[in-house]
C-alpha cells in the first residue's frame, strides 16, 4: 500500500498544487478531502499556468482518476466554470472525475453571509476570509441545515428548504447587514440546473475510493490551505473552517487512518500568510517587500499581496508535530538565493519566557518577539540546478537547519514553479518511496 497525504505545514500557498501535480504521475488517484474554491493551487505544464480552486492539482496527468471529497465544499458556478477552462486547455475529465454525494454546497446565500460579517467586522475581529462563503457553508454543515450535492435533484425539495433558510436566521443576518439574500425559487432553479450538468460525475467517492484501496490502487490525498489555518490546531478565531490537517482526510473522504501510508509536509523557504491573525515573523521591511517581490507573493485566489517573514521554525516544528511528517517539501528555496543573510526563528520570547511551542492564546501569539539565528546566503542562482548534490553548501546547511529545527528531514527542495525545478534527496524517505 502506498497513499501519501500532501499538506501544508503553514497558512496556505506553500506549493502544495505543484508538488502534488509532480507526485501525481506515481499514483492512481488523487482526491481532496477538505476546503473549497478559498484554495488556489497553481500548476505549471510547459508554457500554461493553471489556478486550481476545487479541482485536485493531478488533474493534468491523463491516467490520474480524480476525486473530490465528502469534507469539500463547492460552489457550483466556480466548479462549472473550473471544467469549462480544463476543458478548452485539453484536459478531458469524462469518466476519471468523481464528486461526493455527500459534499456540501455553497448556496449565494452563504457567500452573502460571509461579505456581510467581514464588511460589518471591526478591523480586529476581520478574518479576511477569501469571502467564497466557506465559513457560512461550514457552519450550515455543523448547524444541520446544509444542502448537499444529493440534496439538489429534487427540484421542489431544494426550494423548500431555501424558502426556510432564507426566511429564517441566515436570511434576517443578510438583510439586517444590509444586503439582498436573493430568491428562493432562482437559486434552486440554478443549482438544479447545475445538478444537471453535474449530475454524471456525483456518486459515493467512500465506497469508490475504498473498493479502489482493496484492489491496491495508490492514492494521493491533496490538502487545501495549511495546518496553522486548521479549525481546532490553527491560530484560532484566525483560520479557515476545515480540518486542514492530516486528520481531515479520514472524515472528509471516509476512509480509515490505516490506509495513509505517510504524510509530506509542504513548507515554503520562508513564510507567507494572506489575511489576518498573527504572523510572528511577519516583516514590514525591504526584506520583506523583496521576498513579495522575488516570490510573486499575491493570492492566487483573491489578488491580495501576501504577507511575508522568515521561516518560523516554532511553527514548523508544531505543524510537523501534529501531522507527523515523514518527509518535508520545501519550495521556493530560490527566491531567498540573493539573500546576504537569511533568518530562522528558533524561538518565542514573552514576558521574559522564552516558548518553544505557539500557544492557544491569539493575543499572546501576537505579542510574542521571534527569537532568530542568522545563516549565510548563497548568493548564486539555483534556479537551474536539477540534483541536490548541486546545491551551494550554505543552502544545503540551512535545509539541513530547518530539518533539525522541525523535527523531520527536507527530502524534497522546489528552486522554480516548473515540474522540472525540483531536486530529490537521495536516500531519504521520500527518495526511497518513489525509487529514484
Ligand atoms: P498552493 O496553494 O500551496 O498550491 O500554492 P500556490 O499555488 O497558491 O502558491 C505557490 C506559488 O509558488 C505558485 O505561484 C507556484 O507556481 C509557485 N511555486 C511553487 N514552487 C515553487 C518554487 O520552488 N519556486 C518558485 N519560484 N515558485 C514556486
Ligand atoms: P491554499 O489551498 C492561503 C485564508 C484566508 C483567511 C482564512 C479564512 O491555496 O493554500 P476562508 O475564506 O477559508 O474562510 O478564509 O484562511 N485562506 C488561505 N490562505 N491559502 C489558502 O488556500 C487559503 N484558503 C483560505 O485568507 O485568512
Ligand atoms: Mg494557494
Amino acid at each position: 500500500m502506498f497513499n501519501i497525504a500532501i499538506i501544508g505545514g503553514q497558512w496556505g500557498d506553500e506549493g502544495k498544487g505543484k508538488v502534488v501535480d509532480l507526485l501525481s504521475d506515481r499514483f492512481d488517484v488523487v482526491a481532496r478531502f477538505q476546503g473549497g474554491p478559498n484554495a488556489g493551487h497553481t500548476v505549471v505544464v510547459g508554457e500554461m499556468t493553471h489556478a486550481l480552486h476545487h479541482i485536485p492539482s493531478g488533474v493534468f496527468r491523463p491516467d490520474a482518476q480524480i476525486v473530490i471529497g465528502n469534507g469539500t465544499v463547492l460552489d457550483l458556478t466556480k466548479l462549472l466554470i473550473e471544467l469549462e477552462e480544463l476543458d478548452e486547455a485539453g484536459v478531458k475529465l469524462e469518466g476519471r472525475l468523481f464528486i461526493s454525494d455527500r459534499a456540501h454546497v455553497i448556496l449565494p446565500v452563504m457567500q452573502r453571509l460571509d461579505a456581510v460579517r467581514e464588511g460589518q467586522a471591526s478591523p480586529s475581529s476581520k478574518i479576511g476570509t477569501t469571502l467564497r462563503g466557506i465559513g457560512p457553508t461550514y457552519e450550515a454543515k455543523a448547524a444541520r441545515w446544509g444542502i448537499r450535492m444529493a440534496d439538489l435533484s429534487d427540484r421542489g425539495q431544494l426550494q423548500d428548504r431555501l424558502e426556510r433558510i432564507l426566511s429564517g436566521l441566515p436570511g434576517r443576518e443578510i438583510r439586517e447587514g444590509g444586503g439582498d439574500p436573493g430568491l428562493a425559487e432562482e437559486q434552486a432553479r440554478q443549482a438544479h440546473e447545475q445538478w444537471k450538468r453535474l449530475e454524471r460525475f456525483v456518486t459515493d467517492t467512500s465506497l469508490l475510493l475504498n473498493d479502489w484501496i482493496d484492489e491496491g490502487k495508490k492514492i494521493l490525498f491533496e490538502g487545501a490551505q495549511g495546518t496553522l489555518l486548521d479549525l481546532d490546531h490553527g491560530s484560532y478565531p484566525f483560520v479557515t473552517s476545515s480540518n486542514t490537517m492530516a486528520g481531515g482526510i479520514c472524515t472528509g473522504l471516509g476512509i480509515g487512518p490505516s490506509v495513509i501510508s505517510g504524510v509530506l509536509g509542504v513548507y515554503k523557504a520562508y513564510a507567507t500568510r494572506v489575511g489576518s491573525g498573527p504572523m510572528p515573523t511577519e516583516l514590514d521591511d525591504a526584506d520583506g517587500q523583496r521576498l513579495r517581490d522575488r516570490g510573486h507573493e499575491y493570492g492566487t485566489t483573491t489578488g491580495r499581496p501576501r504577507r511575508c517573514g522568515w521561516f518560523d521554525g516554532v511553527a514548523a516544528r508544531y505543524t510537523n508535530r501534529i501531522n507527523r511528517c515523514r518527509g518535508i517539501c520545501l519550495t521556493l528555496l530560490d527566491v531567498l538565493d540573493s539573500f546576504e543573510e537569511i533568518r530562522i526563528c528558533r524561538g518565542y520570547r514573552i514576558d521574559g519566557r522564552e516558548l518553544t511551542s505557539p500557544t492557544a492564546s491569539v493575543a499572546e501569539m501576537e505579542r510574542v518577539e521571534p527569537v532568530y539565528e542568522s545563516h549565510a546566503g548563497w548568493n548564486s542562482e539555483t534556479t537551474n540546478l536539477r540534483r541536490w548534490e548541486d546545491l551551494p553548501a550554505p543552502a544545503i546547511a540551512y535545509l539541513d537547519r530547518i530539518g533539525e529545527i522541525i523535527g523531520t528531514q527536507v527530502n524534497l527542495v522546489g528552486v522554480g514553479p516548473e515540474r522540472t525545478q525540483t531536486l530529490v534527496r537521495p536516500g531519504s524517505w521520500l527518495a526511497e518511496k518513489l525509487g529514484t
